[in-house]
């Protein structure tokens, strides 16, 4: 089962200065950030390499400045690239025409910033329909696309209202549904939930998953925040630098950072409430009785681990055996080992 991905990238650079392609072109082999730096030039994406697959959500976590943007603004050519190659659906998108990465951006493509972005003097309904008559739709159909999303993300009975009579959360769902209303078949969402309280923050996320589960898009979500990386990715990719330090699932990130950088990051994460069973499961070992779900975190198992005796416990998914899991390995993730 070898799906084409959605987005390849290979070799990836963005070089930001007064000649960026000739100085990449004549750069020495294994130049780090520094150096590149005291050359004048800044390298916003270093040499990235990442597959986003179908329906998969990928999530670009590092600190400001790392080139989360920059390298989601490469993806759909917002940025011209240095160096590397770049396809969507198996279309080189350097090789496209002005009018071609208009279309696909138009068609394709949804994007939510975290500054949201609205038009203050339209009511929501009218920003929601907004990419739908810059594609030329008329009035009627817009109109009943725009009542359509604006309903599924929870907006009912506010499409007259403005920008300004919302909260930053009400907006954001504005700005999430205006990204929508073209049915794209890849989401980009660069930090949009950064401006918004903690607590309609995590609202937010539980909403934004509750959709995807729904919707089942390609996406490349941004955030500068770990708890927000780990409740929503299928896999992260670490940034430092320009360069992706480690690209994998939240399992794989806690239990085996790749580098200290990663380590470092991940040391204040609760690594129970992260790490699934499935993971644990070792597929040779065939013990007896009743079975844990392959889903379920280490924390919610915390009860059961403690109380049942059983040296390995059955791990199963969908009514597959996936193995045992060791119940010491799995407390000393709960616990913190000695
Ligand atoms: N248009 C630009 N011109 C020059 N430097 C830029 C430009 N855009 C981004 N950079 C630099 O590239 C680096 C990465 O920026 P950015 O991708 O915005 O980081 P992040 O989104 O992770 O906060 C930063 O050092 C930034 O200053
Ligand atoms: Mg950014």
């Amino acid at each position: 089962m070898t799906e084409q991905p959605v987005i390849s990238c290979k070799n990836v650079w963005k070089i930001f200065g007064s000649d960026p392609e000739k100085y990449l072109s004549n750069m020495p082999e294994g130049h780090s950030f520094d150096q590149i730096r005291a050359d004048g030039y800044i390298a916003g994406v270093k040499d990235v390499s990442i597959d986003v697959s179908k329906g998969e959500m990928l999530v670009i976590m590092g600190l400001s400045g790392s080139g989360k943007s920059t390298l989601v603004r490469c993806f759909s050519r917002l940025h011209e690239i240095t160096g590397g190659t770049i396809e969507v659906e198996g279309q080189d998108i350097m090789s496209l025409s002005e009018k071609e990465l208009i279309e696909l951006r138009r068609n394709k493509m949804g994007m939510v910033f975290q500054s949201f972005g609205l038009l203050p003097h339209r009511t929501v309904l009218e920003n929601v329909a907004f990419p739908l008559e810059m594609r030329g739709q008329d009035v009627h159909t817009r109109r009943a696309r725009a009542l359509e999303v604006v309903k599924l993300v929870g907006l009912e009975g506010r499409e007259e209202y403005f920008p300004r009579e919302l909260s930053g959360g009400q907006q954001q769902r504005v700005g999430i549904a205006r990204s929508l209303a073209i049915e794209p078949d890849i989401w980009f969402l660069d930090e949009p939930f950064s401006a918004l309280d903690p607590l309609i923050r995590r609202e937010m996320q539980d909403e934004f998953l509750r959709l995807q589960a729904m919707l089942n898009k390609t996406i490349v979500f941004i955030t500068h925040d770990f708890d927000e990386a780990l409740r929503l990715a299928d896999r992260i990719a670490i940034m430092k630098d320009g360069a992706v330090e480690q690209c994998d699932t939240p399992d794989q990130i806690v239990l085996n950072p790749a580098t200290e950088y990663v380590r470092k990051f991940t040391e204040e994460i609760d690594k129970a409430r992260v790490v699934r069973a499935r993971v644990l499961a070792d597929p040779s070992a065939k013990p007896e009785g009743e079975a844990v779900d392959g889903n379920a975190t280490v924390q919610s198992l915390a009860r059961l681990l403690v109380n049942d005796k059983r040296k390995t416990i059955p791990v199963s998914e969908d009514g597959k055996s996936l193995g045992g899991l060791d119940r010491q390995a799995a407390l000393d993730i709960l616990l913190g080992s000695e």
